[in-house]
């Protein structure tokens, strides 16, 4: 159902690697909202997922770019605003990648330099693209940009390894960078806490079907899943939330207030 919510929209959404993805199903409700968009992803994605697909059904044109180079961010964003005909209204980054838990490192064991590694993929690579989009002057006044986090950046998941620091610090940079886009050009700047969601980023988290059966059992609505983060998303780029920004906003079916639920002390009752 659409809403035209987003009729005339110009946007760049990161991160579609498949039909999954968080950012897929946002492209597709973006598109049928009345946006326009560019699709953009690492150049090593293109080759694996099938965005090419998701860019012929939403006619949009697809600008890899590693989101950890300048460069190729510099690149992407002048050249959306030549392909879009304008400024940028909005902005998904939904990229994450921990090196030590593809590689099933320890928390308590890490390689530093994948540690920085994924770092750079999934918090700095945040910095960078406002920066590039500040620097260009590049995204229109009431302007929207969304990233998504998870709520180990607050709480303990073990298995979450360095990506819960790394969302603590996505998180922070959303605020820091929001004020100066807030203040000089009116832009809002928002991180979206996102249930765990079978994608490729979440399945490779270790332990991730204990995790979701667990949260699903804990939260009053169940689980949000990507399409539910996709409509969520769709209202943080509408003007019907002008005035949200600096937030991380929980979208989770309640589990973040939640101390225990019926569904779960069942099960230890049983026991
Ligand atoms: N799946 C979950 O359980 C869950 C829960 C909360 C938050 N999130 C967050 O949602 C976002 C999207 O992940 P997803 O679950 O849709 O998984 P996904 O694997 O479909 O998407 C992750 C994307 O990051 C991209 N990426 C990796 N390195 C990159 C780089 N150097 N430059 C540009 N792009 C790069 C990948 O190509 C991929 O498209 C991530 O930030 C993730 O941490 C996911």
């Amino acid at each position: 159902m659409s809403y035209g919510l987003l009729k005339g929209k110009r946007g760049i959404i990161f991160g579609a690697l498949d039909e999954n993805s968080i950012a897929w199903k946002t492209a597709e409700r973006v598109h049928e909202e009345g946006a326009s968009f560019v699709l953009t992803n690492a150049p090593i994605a293109m080759r694996m997922g099938t965005i090419n697909q998701l860019a012929e059904k939403t006619g949009s044109t697809i600008i890899p770019a590693d989101a950890t180079s300048l460069e190729d961010l510099e690149h992407l964003v002048k050249e959306s605003v030549k392909v879009l005909g304008g400024k940028i209204d909005f902005v998904l980054h939904s990229i994450g990648m921990s090196v030590n838990v593809r590689k099933g490192r320890a928390y308590t064991d890490q390689k530093y330099d994948w540690t920085a590694k994924g770092w750079d993929v999934s918090a700095g690579s945040f910095h960078k693209v406002m920066q590039v989009l500040y620097k260009q002057d590049a995204m229109r006044e009431w302007g929207s940009i969304v990233a998504l986090s998870y709520m180990a950046a607050q709480r303990v998941f073990p298995d979450y390894n360095d990506m819960a620091d790394n969302k603590a610090f996505l998180e922070s940079i959303a605020r820091s960078f929001g004020y100066f886009f807030g203040r000089d050009k009116n832009v809002r700047v928002n991180t979206i806490s996102q249930s765990p969601t079978p994608t490729t980023a979440g399945k490779g988290v270790k332990g991730f079907d204990g995790f979701i059966s667990y949260a699903e059992k804990m939260s009053p609505l169940g689980n949000a899943s990507a399409l539910d983060c996709a409509n969520y998303t769709v209202s943080l780029f509408s003007d019907l939330t002008r005035k949200v920004t600096l937030q991380n906003l929980f979208h989770d079916g309640g589990f973040s207030n939640m101390g225990v639920s019926d569904a779960v002390m069942q099960v230890f009752e049983e026991e």
